[in-house]
């Protein structure tokens, strides 16, 4: 047990033991810019995801301009919203957030409009590739649609605020009315549950597309939302929620984009119907960027569900950097899965169980592996020794203690099927909470999504053995543990430190 109480020192001396992210790879792990035979799309995708996508981060973030919403978003609650935010050169900004009582954001139940001063600050230490900020607000304010959603607030702001109801004035939807003024020194938006943390964590990224109009996509991520409501207010954001665009370099086509654009608080945006793409989770799904989890985890997922017999296979390929070029590990993971039932509190949402009960893992870097090689002898793997690029089961030892992993192992997930705007089927699976442990019970159960993946196969194919250590991909049950997660900010923390940048 002893690497369980490896502390800063222990780790100190594996970052300075070794040039921790300049490790070679061995190159055969990977999809390389060779054509590859099987399964073409997929590999083109995840090939195209290594290669970075031809995406580059902007240090320091220049975040003037409007940004919008591409679609409804679901945030943990569940809430669904549309947002749509301006930055002005002065640092003034103007936020405007639409909250809808259906997973479609066809009902408006009421806006924020939001008004303050941000400013950026320097690189993040804990989120690499983020820039941290500071933001005041010097007005909040609140427009219903309905006469309900009124009430319910009405109800709550008299428990919480009761000043901001006893103004004599005649509630009535349609008219603004000020939760938040710093001039005034009120403050009625706890009622609400309501932070602007979010802005507290910037990241903005380019990214060229050959097949976009005018080939110039600009996303502006945002910090995230903590998974549990009682803790939203206090969390200060090490990861990102779901992406604005650029009103200008946005996807297209994208109607909802000119919806969300021309929005204001009188009128709010009403998104179009869209087809719903039956719940089927068979095929095979790859993520569609590199994806950023809190407590500073970079991945991307390769999942494959049998729909027939209702097991699945999946990789996660884990990453040192926010483009998803260092390799640091990867599980390889397979378990099975229950019926989808739609879920009574997630709209739109279906409720499975999915369970790993296989699991492998190949070390890429060098902190890694000696991570894994200090193991206990039988806590995580029979052989006793591991080697750069090279799988090894920890089934047999039931999961493997220095990563957290306990097999088997059983989550309670969420998920959804989506189109993108070409059509092309996306699976959403569950936010993890954002603690870092598991949705293990059903009351864990996520109520709002990770980015999605794109479809590459919907044809389950039958697995080759021999290029199984090629056939990316990973599942989305046996993440590592809290502590596994601490030691993997330690190592991020050391690396700021040796390379300031
Ligand atoms: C606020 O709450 C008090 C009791 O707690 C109640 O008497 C009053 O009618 C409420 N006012 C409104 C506007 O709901
Ligand atoms: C605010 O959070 C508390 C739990 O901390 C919850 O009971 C309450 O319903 C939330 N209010 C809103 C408006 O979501
Ligand atoms: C969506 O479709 C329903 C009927 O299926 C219709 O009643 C509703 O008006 C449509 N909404 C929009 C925004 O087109
Ligand atoms: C489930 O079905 C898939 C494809 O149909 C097959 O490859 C796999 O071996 C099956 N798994 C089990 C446990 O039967
Ligand atoms: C891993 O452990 C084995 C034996 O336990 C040892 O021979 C090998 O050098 C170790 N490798 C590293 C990178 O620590």
């Amino acid at each position: 047990m002893a690497q369980r109480y490896c502390t800063l020192g222990c780790f100190l001396a594996l970052v300075y033991g070794d040039k921790l992210w300049d490790v070679p790879v061995p190159s055969d792990q990977f999809p390389g810019p060779g054509k590859l035979t099987w399964e073409p799309e997929c590999q083109y995708q995840l090939r195209h995801l290594q290669d970075g996508a031809r995406i580059s981060s902007v240090l320091p973030p220049n975040i003037e301009g409007h940004w919008i919403s591409t679609g409804c978003e679901v945030r943990p609650g569940p809430e669904f919203l549309t947002r749509s935010y301006t930055f002005y050169p002065n640092r003034l900004f103007k936020a405007l957030q639409f909250y809808y009582s259906d997973p479609q954001c066809q009902r408006p139940l009421y806006s924020l409009v939001i008004k303050g001063k941000m400013r950026l600050r320097q690189a993040s230490w804990i989120t690499r590739g983020a820039t941290e900020a500071d933001y005041s607000l010097h007005k909040v304010g609140i427009v219903f649609y309905t006469q309900d959603a009124m009430s319910n607030i009405r109800a709550q702001m008299n428990r919480t605020c009761v000043g901001f109801v006893s103004t004599g004035r005649t509630w009535a939807p349609g008219r603004l009315y000020e939760l938040l003024s710093a001039k005034a020194d009120r403050d009625c938006t706890a009622a609400l549950n309501f932070t602007m943390h979010e802005l507290s964590l910037v990241r903005l990224e380019k990214q060229y597309i050959s097949e976009e109009k005018g080939g110039l996509l600009e996303k502006l991520y945002l910090g995230d939302i903590h998974t549990e409501i009682s803790e939203r207010i206090h969390y200060r954001p090490n990861g990102f929620q779901q992406p604005l665009q650029s009103a200008l370099h946005h996807t297209h086509p994208c109607h909802v984009c000119n919806l969300i654009y021309n929005s204001d608080e009188h009128q709010p945006p009403i998104l179009p119907n869209t087809t719903e793409p039956p719940a089927h989770l068979g095929g095979k799904w790859v993520s569609s960027q590199c994806e950023v989890r809190p407590a500073v985890l970079f991945l991307t997922r390769y999942l494959t569900f049998h729909g027939d017999n209702r097991t699945w296979e999946g990789f996660y390929y884990h990453y040192a950097d926010p483009l998803c070029k260092q390799h640091t590990f990867t599980l390889r993971a397979a378990g099975y899965y229950t019926k989808g039932v739609p879920s009574k509190h997630v709209k739109g949402g279906t409720e499975l169980a999915f369970t790993v009960n296989q699991v492998w893992v190949t070390p890429l870097n060098q902190a890694t592996l000696r991570m894994l090689n200090m193991s206990r002898l039988g806590s995580c793997g029979t052989s006793g020794s591991w080697a750069i690029g090279e799988e090894q089961d920890i089934t047999a030892t039931g999961g493997c203690d220095v990563l957290g992993i306990r097999l088997p192992h059983t989550e309670y997930e969420l998920f959804k099927i989506a189109q993108d705007n070409h059509g092309r089927p996306l699976l959403y699976l569950g936010e993890r909470p954002t603690d870092g442990s598991s949705p293990s019970t059903p009351n864990k159960r996520p109520t709002s999504y990770q980015p999605p993946l794109t479809q590459c196969s919907s044809e389950p194919t039958r697995p080759s053995k021999q290029h199984q250590s090629m056939d990316l991909a990973l599942d989305s049950a046996p993440l590592p543990q809290p502590q596994f997660w601490a030691l993997l900010m330690l190592m991020f923390i050391m690396l700021h430190i040796l390379r300031p940048n």
